[in-house]
């Protein structure tokens, strides 16, 4: 049994670890150690404050979740006012703005902080001799709520700032302030468990976070992903701060505070445009939401001198990101036929300025969607465009509907071509049957044959595409290669120069690779990857064409939708007919020798991996397995030709050795890999 003392050592031995690995994982994004050790740490911890709880003090890492739920918020005035800050949203307002400070400091260029608005719901933590004693809600400004005991369970919130009084020169007391945010994945994360649990999704991120916060039981808002970034401080008492909101903010993240590290000086309103547009770019790409730049006066004095008007100060400034909902009118819902056939509605709006653009049409998906939101012409609807995704309805302004708004139903007949629709039993897309006889799909697929990825032909742009169909020039793939120069040069926006210029990417596209022309043919189902694995598998486009749905489907990832959809591609006599054409205009490829695959002693023996590997990934070592031939099982039975097992292999390990099969393992799978069957 140790003596108090030693305890109190090792508790404090073990309090500094996890505060340092804490910081590392959830302030720096940098964890050195594993989950599970930081875990056995905190169980020690744990088990010696449990037997000696007078040692328990309130910034110990157990004493996060603090048991207890509150029975209600309390108030805290806000001995420092939390400030708003005033908005713009152009160029011009900017520009309004910076005239404004320079004036006010009599200078000719000013050094700005910029920084990202982060949408989440401001915060002040006070900490007095470097312990969390009070975190609150910004309020009205003045006075806001007392929400601690949720605070503190978060992890990006230091209990005790990092480093002592004496040699760090903290302050006694400093108010640190910043949002509470979730970030895009923990909150995609959060709602699908709400789902799951029948219980309300939130609208989004910013939402959830102060729903989380208004928790009275802190360990509900244990469980909500709630992060912190510092951008400010209150109250100051015992110390002097640096004299430059950068440095300040350096000084806090070197006390333990997460600062965001796209924060960075600019000079002037350039400075700041290029920034902004930077961070626009970025945005969809960011783990958070943020809704616009926040440009801080970067010298504090300046800071000073400038001052408030009401509750803004004078020295900063957000300037937002044009929304990315809006509210506008449907005019129409009409419907679009894709290279696949697919009918998508969609929505053709009252132009409206959103996500940056002026936006004219949304798409609804497919009819389930539409009754979801049970959309309907002339309806009021929040339009929704964020980065560069499709603009898309998302919701319906129930109370501005019109008397006699009538339902939508998908047509019976192709809006293009009049062929029928199908729609597959349990699918929500409804489908034109008319293949490349109608005009709509014909155009696509005849882009997509284009396409870069695909047979590369450069020149045959989208708008040339729906003249060559709509002037009835091609009615298939083939024709593209049989018009000739002087028809191409005869079409609008075509002269002579690119007619020729085109025939000659035609010409060139004509050497080409089997996975290209697999993929350019445009079988649904049967993207690039899946092209690239069919061509060498099968090595031939013969193969291919005659494969059964058993050796399609004994191709890795093909399964019994892709193989349905490879086998009815190939049965039409339309297309057989097009891909003859194809090559009988001079499209040639190298087939892909897979003599090497029956040559290789692993052919059509079946293998299991077990155990884990060091050198390579189970996914990649099944891939390269099966190019050399071999079937990989999942589990061991008779069958089974050959066990490789890798570290702590277990239960098939023992099934294998008790069967009598080979046992190989990781160094003699690697020389197997690489062509050497010497250990077989
Ligand atoms: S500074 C005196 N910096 O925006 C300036 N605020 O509209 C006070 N916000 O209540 C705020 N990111 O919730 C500042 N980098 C940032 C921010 C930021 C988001 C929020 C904050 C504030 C609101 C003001």
């Amino acid at each position: 049994m140790p003596v108090p003392d030693k305890v109190l050592k090792r508790i404090e031995r073990l309090r500094r670890q996890l505060d340092h690995h804490n910081h590392l994982y959830h302030v720096l994004d940098r964890p050195e150690i594993p989950d599970a050790q930081y875990d056995r740490l905190f169980r020690e911890l744990q088990a010696l404050e449990d037997e000696h709880p007078e040692f328990i003090t309130t910034d110990s890492p157990t004493q996060r979740v603090g048991g207890e739920p509150v029975r209600a918020f309390g108030e805290v005035v806000h001995e420092v006012p939390m400030l708003s800050l005033g908005n713009c949203f152009s160029e011009d307002e900017l520009q309004d703005f910076d005239r404004r400070v320079r004036d006010g400091l009599n200078e000719d260029e000013v050094i700005y902080a910029a920084e990202p608005k982060l949408d989440g719901l401001a915060i002040s933590l006070r900490y007095e001799d470097g312990v969390l004693v009070r975190a609150a809600t910004r309020g009205d400004g003045a006075t806001g709520e007392d929400v601690t005991h949720n605070v503190r369970t978060i992890h990006s919130v230091p209990l005790r700032m990092r480093g002592r009084t004496q040699d760090r020169g903290f302050p006694a007391v400093i108010e640190v302030r910043g949002e509470i945010y979730i970030a895009k994945d923990g909150f995609a994360k959060l709602n699908a468990r709400q789902v799951k649990r029948g219980e309300k999704e939130f609208a989004n991120p910013r939402n959830a976070a102060a729903g989380s916060l208004r928790q009275l039981d802190p360990r509900i808002t244990a469980t909500r992903p709630l992060s912190m970034y510092c951008y400010g401080v209150g109250v100051v008492e015992g110390a002097t701060l640096p004299g430059e909101h950068i440095k300040v903010l350096e000084q806090l993240r070197q006390w333990g505070f997460r600062i965001c590290d796209l924060i960075k000086t600019v000079k002037g309103v350039s400075g700041c445009l290029k920034y902004y547009t930077e961070l626009a770019s970025r945005r969809s790409r960011l783990a958070y939401e943020i809704d616009g730049i926040v440009y801080k006066v970067n010298d504090i004095s300046e800071q000073q001198t400038l001052g408030f008007v009401s509750r803004a100060p004078r020295w900063a400034i957000a300037h937002k990101f044009p929304a990315q909902e809006e509210i506008t009118r449907v005019e129409a819902i009409e419907i679009q036929v894709g290279r696949t056939g697919a009918l998508t509605p969609v929505a053709r709006l009252k132009p409206v300025f959103v996500g940056g653009v002026t936006v004219t049409n949304a798409t609804l998906h497919n009819i389930d969607e539409i009754n979801r939101k049970d959309v309907r012409a002339g309806d009021t609807v929040v339009v929704r465009r964020a980065g560069d995704v499709i603009p898309e309805v998302v919701s319906v302004v129930a109370s501005k509907r019109k008397k006699g708004a009538r339902k939508f139903h998908m047509p019976k007949t192709c809006p293009v071509c009049e062929s029928h629709v199908q729609r597959p039993q349990g699918e929500s897309v409804t489908r034109c049957t008319g293949g490349l006889f109608c005009p709509a799909q014909r155009k696509q697929a005849i882009k997509h044959f284009a396409g870069r990825r695909a047979m590369d032909i450069e020149g045959l742009g989208d708008k040339l595409v729906d003249q060559l169909v709509e002037n009835d020039m091609i009615h298939d793939l083939a024709d593209i290669y049989r018009v000739k120069q002087d028809d191409f040069a005869s079409l609008e926006r075509m002269g002579d120069k690119s007619a020729k210029n085109l025939v000659a990417a035609l010409e060139k596209s004509k050497q080409t690779t089997l996975p290209r022309f697999l993929f350019s043919l445009g079988i649904r189902e049967v993207g690039e990857t899946t092209a690239l694995t069919l061509a060498r598998h099968f090595g031939s486009l013969d193969a291919v064409m005659s494969a059964s749905e058993a050796q399609l489907q004994s191709v890795e990832d093909v399964g019994p939708a892709v193989s349905a959809s490879i086998l009815g591609f190939f049965k039409e006599r339309h297309n057989r007919d097009v891909i003859r054409k194809l090559i009988r205009a001079g499209l040639t490829w190298d087939d892909i020798d897979t003599t090497q695959l029956t040559a290789s002693p692993l052919a059509g023996k079946t293998v299991v991996l077990t155990g884990t590997l060091s050198k390579m990934s189970r996914g990649d070592a099944r891939a390269k397995l099966q190019a050399l031939g071999a079937r990989v099982a999942g589990s061991v039975s008779k069958k089974t030709s050959i066990v490789f097992a890798g570290e702590n292999a277990g239960s098939k390990l023992t099934r294998a050795e008790g069967l009598g099969v080979t046992v190989l393992d990781e160094a003699a799978l690697i020389k197997i890999l690489r062509g050497d069957f010497s250990v077989l």
